[in-house]
């Protein structure tokens, strides 16, 4: 249940250990709804995002010290990916027009289902509201969409990120704080 769950920002020092969780997450919670030539490619556009943590923007989930998830929020442009991933937008948004973001959330396999996303997304939207944030948009995979939806995130689009090769399904969503 939600209540044995802490959080805390993440660290730089963190990074291992968040690479490691990303890696599983990827790997095993995408399996029922993508193909492995497609999970293959979401590599690429997937990923841990330095910059959340040193914005202060990227939150860890943990239980008696063991990592159980990570997520975070954004007041820069970039909608979705890692370090490694192309076009990236360091930009700042503007909190009077633009909606924050929703970042690279990622629940280790053996947490699933515990409330770890819920959680982590109401301490984005608190976070970002404090800042002057009105509505918050993502671009969420296929795993992540039922997350968004069941805490009141709105299709916006399906599109696809062939960056990595095989296609990969994407659907942009977003929410009034
Ligand atoms: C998406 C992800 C972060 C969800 O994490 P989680 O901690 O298991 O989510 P929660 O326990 O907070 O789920 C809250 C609600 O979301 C919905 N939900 C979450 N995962 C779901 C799934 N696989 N299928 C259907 N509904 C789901 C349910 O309504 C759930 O409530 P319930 O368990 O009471 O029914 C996790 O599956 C993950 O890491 N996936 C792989 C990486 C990824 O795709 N991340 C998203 C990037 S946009």
């Amino acid at each position: 249940m939600a209540h044995d769950l802490q959080h805390r920002l993440a660290r730089r020092e963190d990074v291992p250990a968040l690479t490691a969780l990303m890696d599983a997450a990827i790997a095993e919670l995408q399996k029922p709804f993508l193909d492995p030539s497609q999970i293959a490619s979401s590599r690429a556009i997937m990923g841990i995002d330095t910059q959340l943590i040193d914005d202060g923007t990227y939150f860890v989930i943990e239980e008696d010290g063991a990592l159980a998830g990570c997520g975070g929020w954004s007041r820069r442009a970039t909608l979705y990916g890692g370090d490694r991933s192309p076009g990236r937008n360091p930009a700042r948004l503007d909190p009077a027009t633009d909606p924050a973001r929703v970042r690279a959330m990622y629940t280790h396999p053996s947490f699933v289902r515990r409330g770890v996303g819920r959680l982590i997304l109401s301490l984005c939207e608190d976070a970002a509201r404090t800042e002057g944030f009105t509505r918050m948009e993502l671009m969420a995979t296929v795993a992540g969409a039922p997350l968004y939806k069941a805490c009141g995130f709105e299709p916006v689009e399906w599109t696809s990120d062939d960056r990595g090769g095989a296609p990969v399904p994407i659907l942009r969503m977003r929410k009034a704080l």
